[in-house]
């Protein structure tokens, strides 16, 4: 399916979703990206608006990816939550999320705009499942995906290493239903 011309937002209860533009690539945005409290189980550990620009060009131009801010009703960018790849022959998606606003860590912001997506995925494409990856230590996010019902399917052992410390990878899925 071709995203390109679409204008997606979700309306939650407290977060509203809506699809990054050039003018979300700000100071603040780069830096919660080189901030190494919020990177620690990132894959990218540094970027600039420049970078966070093509990024977000990129992600617009892709046919399997919904890349969307996490905004507060009164407008403020917390984080990121994407979609992708989107794979509609396997009627499924991969999800991954940032709050990068420390100060809305703890409060289930991530859960909420995730749930937004996924309840998209299950009603409106009709997939059958969501899945995501979590470097293991990431206790937060586990909990965070756990208590919206995801499980593990697989753990990839010695998956990546960040400075001197290896990580095992797990690979976590919501079934529709479950
Ligand atoms: C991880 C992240 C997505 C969680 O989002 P969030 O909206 O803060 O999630 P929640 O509010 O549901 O809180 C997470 C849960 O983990 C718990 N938690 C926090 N730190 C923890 C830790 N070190 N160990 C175990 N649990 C922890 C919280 O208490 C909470 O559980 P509770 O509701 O039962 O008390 C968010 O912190 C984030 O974006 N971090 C930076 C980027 C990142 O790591 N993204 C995920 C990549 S897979």
């Amino acid at each position: 399916m071709d995203y390109s011309d679409a204008k997606f937002s979700f309306e939650g209860p407290r977060v509203t979703l809506r699809i990054m533009e050039d003018g979300d690539a700000t100071e603040r945005y780069a830096g919660w990206i080189n901030d190494p409290e919020v990177n620690r189980f990132l894959g990218t550990k540094h970027t600039t608006v420049q970078g966070l620009r093509d990024y977000i060009a990129q992600k617009n131009l892709q046919k399997d990816a919904l890349f969307f801010g996490i905004f507060l009703k009164d407008g403020t960018h917390i984080g990121t939550v994407k979609l992708e790849p989107i794979e509609h022959e396997k009627n499924c998606a991969t999800i991954a999320v940032m709050i990068g606003d420390k100060t809305c860590w703890g409060k289930g912001y991530a859960a909420e705009a995730m749930q937004l997506l996924i309840d998209w995925c299950f009603q409106e494409l009709k997939f059958d499942e969501v899945n995501l990856g979590v470097i293991a230590k990431n206790a937060a996010a586990i909990r965070a995906y756990e208590k919206m019902g995801f499980v593990e399917t697989k753990r990839e052992m010695a998956y990546v290493q960040y400075g001197d410390e290896v990580h095992d990878h797990v690979l976590m899925a919501l079934k529709k239903g479950s």
